[in-house]
């Protein structure tokens, strides 16, 4: 199969895409669900590219992957678990059945005891020493901070609850900066760990005990704990009323829908937090029964694919034109490459083709001034994905919403269609002649013929932010699915770990130096020298 779509690949590879772009072609390489549209016509997926794709995606089992998934069958091969992140968000759904009983029960009565204590910290019955509680900080790192940081900054608007602060970075810089902010007698803190022994998360915990002792008397007390791990959290001191469980058939980086939502839970609320994993459940529904060119995750990893393993083109750039999905790119890196950043498949041999995509971005229109030149002009194509809503929450400021919207637009129509050379002497014929105006025409020329797909919304509410991240999920998991690897563990983060562990007496200076290449042993030195 893959050598069929490089074949295909081959033959079309050179073809302006552009000139296939009439309003047939939109409808039909464009999917809807509910209000949500997927754009997929400005790339050189013709009727037998998506056929082929097609092909692979039914070749590698994936509606009966998918189904495995949803049933709760242990497809994490290599951790001996089920994946399930979708049953955290089945709110009306039916059981869901793991090693022989239903989790339902327990994911809807955690989901009620979070609202319940998320009302609790909102209303102020749930207090600090001073007082109602302005401030939460949440504590975790990796799964246990994207989600919750992302989705907090893009529902802004419906931010009702206490200040939300993020911690994950082991440098004391960053920890400091949050708590000099914050005062201790009315600050809740939230640890977030699924294992509950993450060394940044653990120290960064310890760090924020410590600060609060100093001022509060019974400082375990304001503080919360998200982990699949209860016994490590009485270890800490947290009283297990204050401790929001989940099952090791939890992703961390599929998290956010559970416990380690507790944070957005307290900023916007339960009866939004609600909406949010409705979203996630439509998107779910959506997934498993709409026919795959229909079928929106499933046309964006094909999509995906085609730019990845068959264009050959190694990155994807992720530009929304919603300011309030700014963290969408650093959460998306995370799903995407700890899911699909793997270089053997399930059963251990090697991939013959590139595995998943360098993923990255920045919201527009910020990054037009940054590196749209390299995607416009570099020789590297760079296939992009842009998010835009048709409403922003500023009624007032309406009108710069439709500038946004116009950039958006412009930008995956520039990217088509270029400028070619003719066009680019044009714009400069009343300024230079001859040699000069050849060479200064040059500079304005771009080539176009880059592919780009939009996701289109009426407005960031939490019901959208659910599809949006369900989406990408099930992105991830089609792609996955159809290279043939395990999308959820991460064997990968490891070594660094272990390696970290050993240094730290090296770089204490507890123990010697030896044993280290010579570039780490010297960086040792030099840092020891000036102070570490
Ligand atoms: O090191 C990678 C990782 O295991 C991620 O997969 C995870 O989201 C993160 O660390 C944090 O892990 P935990 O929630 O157990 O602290």
């Amino acid at each position: 199969m893959w050598d069929d779509l490089r074949a295909h690949y081959g033959k079309v590879a050179d073809r302006r895409f552009e000139t296939l772009v009439d309003d047939t072609r939109a409808t039909d390489f464009s999917s809807q669900t509910g209000d949500m549209l997927l754009d997929y016509a400005k790339t050189n997926i013709d009727a037998d590219g998506r056929a082929l794709l097609i092909d692979l995606l039914e070749q590698a089992g994936v509606a009966a992957k998918r189904d495995a998934m949803f049933a709760g069958q242990p497809i994490n091969e290599t951790e001996g678990r089920a994946v399930l992140h979708t049953a955290l968000r089945n709110l009306d759904g039916g059981p869901v059945v793991v090693d022989g009983s239903d989790v339902m029960p327990g994911v809807l009565a955690t989901l009620d005891r979070m609202s319940d204590f998320a009302e609790q910290v909102r209303d102020g019955r749930f207090a600090g020493q001073g007082g109602q509680i302005t401030d939460v900080v949440n504590i975790g790192i990796g799964g246990s901070d994207l989600g919750p940081a992302m989705a907090v900054k893009a529902l802004a608007p419906y931010h009702d609850g206490p200040r939300c602060h993020f911690v994950s970075n082991v440098d004391p810089a960053d920890i400091a900066g949050v708590l000099r902010s914050c005062d201790p007698a009315r600050t809740l803190v939230i640890v977030a760990s699924k294992t509950f022994t993450t060394i940044e998360t653990m120290t960064n915990a310890r760090t924020a005990m410590a600060w609060m002792k100093q001022t509060v008397t019974d400082a375990g007390a304001q503080f919360a704990a998200l982990s699949t791990a209860e016994d490590k959290t009485a270890d800490f001191g947290i009283d297990p009323s204050r401790v929001f469980g989940f099952e090791d058939w939890v992703g961390g980086r599929y998290s956010v829908w559970g416990p380690i939502g507790l944070s957005l839970m307290i900023a916007i609320g339960p009866d939004a937090f609600r909406a949010f994993l409705r979203g996630g459940q439509a998107m779910d529904r959506h997934f498993q029964a709409a026919d795959w060119h229909e079928n929106l995750p499933a046309l964006l990893a094909l999509v995906g694919i085609w730019h990845n393993q068959v264009c050959g083109y190694a990155t994807r750039a992720v530009l929304p034109y919603d300011n309030l999905l700014s963290r969408l790119p650093a959460y998306l890196q995370q799903l995407e490459m700890e899911s699909n950043g793997k270089g053997v498949s399930m059963d251990g041999a090697d991939l013959p083709v590139p595995s998943g995509p360098v993923v990255w971005g920045e919201p527009g229109t910020n990054g037009q001034h940054a590196f749209y030149q390299l995607i416009h002009q570099g020789t590297r194509v760079i296939p992009c994905e842009f998010l835009v809503a048709a409403r922003g929450h500023e009624d007032d400021l309406h009108h710069q919403h439709q500038l946004l919207v116009a950039n958006c637009l412009a930008q995956s129509e520039a990217l088509m269609r270029g400028r070619d050379l003719a066009t680019a002497r044009q714009k400069v014929a009343d300024k230079f002649k001859g040699e000069e105006l050849e060479r200064q025409a040059r500079h304005r020329v771009f080539p176009g013929n880059r592919p780009s797909v939009t996701i289109a919304y009426p407005q960031l509410t939490p019901f959208v932010l659910g599809q949006i991240i369900a989406l990408y999920e099930h992105r991830v998991f089609v792609e996955g699915a159809v290279l043939g690897i395990n999308s959820y563990d991460q064997w990968g983060v490891e070594l660094g770990k272990e390696l970290a562990t050993a240094l730290q007496p090296v770089v204490e200076g507890t123990q010697h130096v030896s044993g280290k290449d010579g570039s780490t042993a010297q960086l040792v030195g030099f840092l020891q020298r000036n102070g570490v």
